[in-house]
């Protein structure tokens, strides 16, 4: 999958083994570290990738250069998924200038304890490879604090770090005119439709919480113009920029589509009842809407869906005089996410006494989401009669109209 261009090589992997990404989030159709090549009368090698991949990753970077050297090595982000290799870079070419910018520096000494030949850039600054220029833009918190993005100007390419980044292994070329999603069972759809759901999930799982840094960093972009991108993560996108963009921007603004995210957690199957009757009423209604089960799931599906609804039912029993520990674990990442633009609903049953839908209820209002009910809360087994999903789906789809 090497040439990009005549100057741009790309030297990354796909990662089908690891299971559990940053030890939260699961890969069933894997992940790419990406890493690319800028050849001219100098060489930049951008980003690296993760620690399990060097003789791959070395591999690649020696097919493209034979016995040329790396001149420049820009770390964009220094998360180890794509900084562990600093210091075999370091190793295999001693003369390599590291380029990062501030708030780079420390994290390099602190994870490598490389403090020499490190030069620093700030917003705007350039350094020449010969034919051709890199110019360097912060983009602070997106989503950690020495993020910058690097355009190569002469050919309008951005290299974005985890930006446009999705989860998903990278099958049939890494640009988006032949790229498709490893292991999916559709070919037949276009590659940003192909790894949206991804996308979305990568997005809600690690940078969620950065939407505002993240419009801003989209506000300072718009001011360039891109005709390819290169993420540390899935495709290089050049026919799909427009969609990938304007995806980012969505997201990031929290803007959703009409629908429902029901996330649920039950100890013996009353609060999942109650779930699935919500679930049919609203189907029977025509409104559209995803179960998750928080026991049995990984939340990052659920995080994912609550980027893609614009409502937000939770279902949980007390326990403890509290909210069963899985669906608070789920509400407590939505709220840390920062996820705005919500309308919310609660249900759960007890067996003694309720305060699972009060207490979910005051988390969603703190999180400034609008309560569309005052939540149902019922004693003991599931019953129609106790727990009046019919009303419940007739408030939301009423609210979605
Ligand atoms: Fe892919 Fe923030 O590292």
């Amino acid at each position: 999958m090497g040439r990009i261009s005549e100057r741009i090589r790309y030297v990354g992997v796909n990662d089908l083994q690891k299971v559990i990404f940053e030890g939260m989030w699961p890969l069933p159709f894997g992940v790419s570290y990406n890493s690319y090549l800028v050849i001219s009368d100098k060489v930049a090698l951008i980003d690296t990738v993760e620690a399990g991949f060097a003789a791959e990753y070395m591999d690649n970077i020696r097919k493209e250069l034979g016995d040329r050297k790396v001149d420049y090595l820009v770390v964009n982000h220094m998360e180890p998924d794509h900084s562990s290799l600093i210091r075999l870079v370091r190793e295999a070419w001693p003369d390599v200038r590291i380029v990062g910018n501030a708030k780079t520096v420390p994290m390099i000494k602190g994870y490598h304890g490389i403090a020499d030949n490190i030069h620093i850039v700030k917003e705007g600054d350039s350094i020449s490879l010969g034919d051709c220029t890199l110019t360097f833009y912060m983009a602070p918190m997106v989503h950690w604090p020495e993020t910058m993005v690097t355009y190569l100007n002469e050919e309008k390419t951005l290299f974005s770090g985890d930006a446009f980044g999705t989860f998903g292994a990278v099958d049939g070329g890494i640009q988006d005119q032949t790229a498709r999603l490893m292991g999916s069972s559709d070919s037949a759809l276009d590659t940003f439709d192909a790894f949206r759901d991804e996308m979305r999930r990568y997005y809600s799982n690690i940078v969620g919480k950065f939407g505002q840094t993240v419009q801003a960093a989209l506000k300072k972009l718009s001011g360039l113009e891109i005709s390819r991108i290169c993420a540390t993560h899935g495709p290089v996108w050049e026919k799909n920029i427009p969609e990938v963009i304007s995806y980012y921007d969505r997201l990031s603004r929290y803007d959703a589509d009409n629908g429902v995210c029901i996330a649920y957690a039950s100890m013996y199957g009353n609060t999942a009842a109650a779930a699935k009757a919500l679930a049919a009423a609203l189907e029977e209604r025509g409104v559209e809407c995803v179960l998750h089960n928080l026991c049995t799931e990984n939340v990052s599906y659920a995080y994912r869906d609550v980027f893609k609804y614009n409502t937000l039912v939770v279902g949980s029993p007390t326990y403890n005089n509290d909210i069963f520990p899985p669906a608070y674990g789920f509400m407590y990442g939505v709220c840390a996410r920062l996820v705005k633009n919500r309308r919310f609903a609660a249900f759960g049953s007890f067996t003694w006494a309720g305060a699972s839908v009060k207490l979910l209820n005051e988390m969603a209002s703190r999180a400034g989401m609008e309560l569309i009910s005052d939540g149902l809360s019922f004693p003991q087994a599931y019953s129609k009669e106790k727990c009046d999903m019919e009303a419940l789906a007739d408030k939301i789809a009423a609210s979605l109209k």
